[in-house]
């Protein structure tokens, strides 16, 4: 009970959101934000994942295949911010105070927030070393 506590106060105080005490609110909007990715890295994923991205619109800004643009490339191993699962839906979910970068919370459910994930995650040509998720 106590570990539940502290992990509702932590994902809370990255969310910046009233803890939410009881779970299963896993639905959209994004409320809690998990650690770790609940959907897997695999090709029906990703494929699903890149679908979203088109429909968020996201390759106008890092390109179509996330290849960077506008936005940073999301295929390497160069980030703005250490890269951990929770870093990359706050990310999509709120977006960046003071760039382009908007949050996509309104227009994207938790669920495809992940799947984007995933597909990103999918398509990383960077140093495998550097992996941290
Ligand atoms: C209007 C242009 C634009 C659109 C559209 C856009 N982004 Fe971004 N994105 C940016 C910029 C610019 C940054 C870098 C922000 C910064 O410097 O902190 C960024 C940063 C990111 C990062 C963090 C990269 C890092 O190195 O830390 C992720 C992940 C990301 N975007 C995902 C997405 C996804 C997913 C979508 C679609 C739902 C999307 N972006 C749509 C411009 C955009």
């Amino acid at each position: 009970m106590k570990c539940l506590l502290l992990f509702g106060l932590i994902s809370s105080l990255i969310a910046g959101l009233p803890v939410h005490a009881g779970a299963g609110d896993s639905g959209s909007p994004a409320t809690d934000i998990p650690t770790k990715n609940p959907f897997p890295v695999d090709a029906k994923t990703a494929k699903e994942g890149k679908k979203l991205w088109r429909k968020g619109g996201c390759y106008s800004c890092h390109g179509g295949n996330a290849e960077g643009g506008v936005g940073p490339s999301l295929q390497d191993d160069v980030w703005v911010y250490k890269p951990t699962d929770t870093m990359l839906f706050k990310t999509i979910a709120k977006g960046r105070a003071g760039t382009v970068m908007v949050g996509w919370e309104k227009d994207l459910s938790s669920d495809e927030i992940w799947k984007i994930i995933s597909y990103i995650r999918s398509i990383y040509t960077g140093d495998p070393s550097k992996i941290i998720w």
